[in-house]
């Protein structure tokens, strides 16, 4: 369906051509002064210098020429030389009517499908998840879905961190601890054992306490070192324990994963790039991309236009070892034979931007991926406390992503125990759906890029510009409709929405009609944010409405009809958006 604001500026545009003038001058906005008008346009201002006449007649020709349009009801031209335009009532009617029966609402679908892959979420192996993990991990998820409603086809793909030094630090404190295990043994034969010789906290004490024992013992440091090579030459006994340390390590992943309603259509991981490494680094040698400074292996990545300098890459360190930039240079060459993807876009803390700026041009430089193949870093700020400073624990220290979660799980349902129409059993999930809610839009009503401040009580209130208001906005429809339906009502879903009869329900009626251009925009611009403002603006103008209206005792049952048409309508377009977001609302709260 062709966006309304397109059909209201061609509409403009014919009337400015019938007068004499350009019709590129019809483009229409909505008001700035939403109390003089629905909409305007400003053509008769910029037409002024092209056709030496004052705006004011420019604007009078061309209003006279919307008397009868069949899209506005009234065009009005205001000093010096503005357009106040207000829809005609059957025409919005209309719009929304086929937006109604139209398949996504009315929003194109692409000419053809592309293919993106999405970089998101990016733990390490055998550190817990901490709240730098949330962001990636839900804006990475927002994005793919997304893409996805728009029509292409997207591809999640985790990218562990499994391969760097964190796995030679654990390896060495459990040989340090356990000698006698098998893995360790050059001398052993057959199958090591099935079964795990450690528990998830096991691990998650252990990384830790190798990490700091590291930074204080330089033969500790080393050995770590060795193991890490020893694991990426293909140790058998190493590799067999770097498999047990993976599997614990992702089943709890996993879990904490599907807490976050977060999914990944591919676990892949460093790791998984490791037989490629060589082969890549020869063709780049080769190609004579790649050469030798200093021992290390490096390209060179600076650009004329760079404002600030730019250093080589580094491929392979002076002993031979692959890098954090090697296994992501190997990962796009993978993506791109295995997928062929038109896009990959990376979801990672902004402040590995210089890393991507590099591999993507060494990427490029090394043919790695096809020139038509757009690379994207989509870089996020910092989740910080009240105090502007990064997000901890009451006692200072990093906040695991699990506790914080528990914790708003919680607070949540300590407020839905005060509904006693809620039994225990659905308070618990409700709580958890709304906690949900309240983390993800706390989180994705920010711009991406920007740094935002964790504030519990602000993301967790059922009032103002949070997950829970929506989903409270939600819940409010779902309630009327079924009210509707056990009074003898029809099926919301077989009702035609009528001509509005009220200022607000007028525009709640407008606010539905942007659904498409806010998701094309979303979509383009990858920016959740924008459909967060958008059901945050729509919840609103339903909630106005509603407070204005009383819709169940209206005695003419086809005006009460038109409304719960409008109900159902409203319901199904903050639901499809929520679901984009990455949650859901429960039947009550
Ligand atoms: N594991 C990395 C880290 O913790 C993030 C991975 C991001 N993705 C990538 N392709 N480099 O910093």
């Amino acid at each position: 369906m062709q966006q309304l604001l397109n059909i209201l500026s061609e509409e403009v545009g014919r009337a400015f051509a019938a007068a004499g003038y350009d019709a590129s001058l019809g483009k229409v906005s909505v008001s700035g002064r939403p109390d003089l008008a629905e909409y305007q346009c400003n053509g008769a201002m910029a037409g002024a210098k092209q056709y030496h006449k004052a705006p004011f007649m420019i604007a009078g020709d061309v209003a006279a020429q919307l008397k009868d349009s069949a899209v506005f009801e009234r065009a009005e031209v205001v000093k010096p030389g503005f357009l106040n335009l207000d829809l005609r009532k059957s025409f919005l009617c209309d719009y929304l009517r086929q937006m109604k029966e139209a398949e996504k609402f009315g929003m194109e679908k692409p000419d053809k499908a592309k293919t993106v892959i999405l970089d998101y979420g990016g733990p390490n192996v055998a550190k817990p998840l901490h709240v730098g993990h949330l962001r990636s991990a839900v804006i990475g998820e927002a994005l793919k879905r997304i893409v996805r409603y728009h029509g292409d086809k997207a591809i999640g793909d985790i990218h562990l961190g499994d391969w760097g030094l964190q796995m030679g630090l654990v390896i060495t404190e459990l040989q340090h601890r356990h000698p006698e295990l098998p893995y360790f043994d050059p001398e052993h034969t057959g199958d090591y054992p099935k079964e795990p010789p450690f528990t998830v906290s096991d691990l998650e004490e252990i990384y830790p306490f190798a990490s700091a024992k590291s930074k204080e013992n330089e033969d500790y440091h080393k050995e770590a070192l060795e193991n890490t090579h020893r694991l990426q030459q293909g140790d058998p006994g190493l590799r067999a324990l770097w498999h047990h340390i993976i599997n614990v390590s992702v089943t709890d992943m996993k879990r904490n994963y599907q807490n976050l309603n977060v999914t990944f259509d591919l676990w892949n991981g460093e790791s998984s790039v490791n037989d490629i490494i060589p082969g890549m680094v020869e063709d780049m040698k080769k190609s004579g991309q790649a050469y030798e400074s200093q021992g290390a292996l490096v390209v060179d990545v600076a650009e004329e236009s760079d404002a600030k300098e730019v250093p080589p890459c580094m491929i392979l360190k002076s002993d031979g070892a692959a890098l954090y930039t090697t296994t992501d240079l190997a990962t796009i060459k993978m993506r791109q034979e295995e997928y062929d993807p038109d896009e990959i876009i990376y979801v990672v803390d902004k402040r590995q931007e210089l890393h991507f700026v590099q591999t993507f041009r060494a990427a490029r430089k090394c043919h790695l991926v096809d020139a038509d193949c757009k690379l994207v870093f989509n870089g996020f700020g910092t989740v910080n406390g009240k105090d502007g400073k990064p997000f901890k624990t009451r006692e200072g220290g990093v906040m695991r992503l699990e506790t914080l979660i528990k914790d708003i799980d919680e607070q949540m349902l300590e407020k839905i125990k005060t509904n006693p129409d809620i039994p225990e059993e659905e308070a618990e999930e409700t709580a958890k759906k709304v906690a949900l809610a309240a983390i993800k839009y706390g989180d994705l009503s920010n711009q991406a890029s920007k740094d935002y401040i964790f504030d519990t009580e602000k993301f967790t209130s059922f009032e103002g510009d949070t997950g829970p208001y929506i989903l409270y906005t939600i819940v409010r429809i779902k309630s009327i409709l079924k009210r509707y339906q056990e009074a003898g009502g029809k099926n919301p879903e077989d009702l035609t929405v009528q001509e509005p009869r009220s200022v607000a329900e007028k525009n709640l009626m407008r606010q539905l009609c942007g659904f498409n251009a806010m998701m094309e925009d979303a979509y383009e611009n990858l920016a959740p944010h924008r459909i967060c403002a958008y059901i945050y603006a729509l919840s609103n103008d339903f909630n106005s409405f509603y407070h204005g209206t009383r819709i169940l005792t209206e005695q003419d049952e086809s005006v009460k009809e038109g409304w719960i048409a409008l109900l159902y309508l409203t319901e199904s377009v903050l639901n499809t958006c929520i679901d984009v977001l990455g949650f859901s609302a429960p039947e009550r709260m």
